[in-house]
């Protein structure tokens, strides 16, 4: 193939068009990566929520965290769901505003789901949070916990999500 040739091939073909864009390419790269280092971690207090032989199966335990003004609820479901944590991995904890519109949620043990009264959007608590039915977009955000096995404390200690209203977990 002659240079006129090679050179009419790789014009016609769209290689040489696309040669100056790899550079672009893995600058992007580059830069993405950069990104994925700079992760920002929030400065969650970390709040004893109850004691794992106080808990009785399949009842809601109310508390507020990161602060009062964001009620959530801890369950401790009896069998192992994921997420869970204490000696049984069944202890689980949510933001019970619905991240539809922010109203309060009811726990329902018969279902083990977290009801909302204003429009009706149902999450299973026994599938970390999932949205299961209704106007809901979003499923609950979890309540991170740590099991202390010497003293049996359970502790929220973070948030994964946004809680319904917020632009940030923490003020
Ligand atoms: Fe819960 Fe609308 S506020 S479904």
């Amino acid at each position: 193939m002659s240079n006129i040739n090679r050179r009419s091939f790789l014009k016609g073909s769209g290689i040489a068009a696309t040669l100056p864009l790899m550079g672009v390419a893995s600058t992007v790269l580059a830069k993405e990566k950069d990104v994925a280092n700079t992760g920002t971690t929030l400065d969650y207090p970390e709040t004893t929520v109850a004691n794992v032989q106080k808990l009785a199966v399949n009842e809601a335990v109310n508390f507020s965290y990161p602060d009062s003004a964001s009620p959530c609820a801890m369950i401790r479901m009896g069998k192992a769901v994921p997420g869970g944590v204490g000696p049984d991995k069944d202890i689980v904890a949510f933001s019970i505003l619905c991240s539809h519109m922010g109203c309060a949620l009811l726990y329902d043990a018969t279902s083990r789901t977290f009801k909302c009264p204003c429009h009706f959007s149902i999450f299973d608590s026994e599938k970390s949070g999932q949205m299961v039915i209704g106007q809901a977009t979003e499923n609950l955000p979890k309540i991170q916990l740590l099991f202390d096995d010497k003293s049996g404390e359970i502790k929220a200690i973070g948030v994964d999500g946004l809680i319904f209203g917020r632009q940030a977990n923490i003020g």
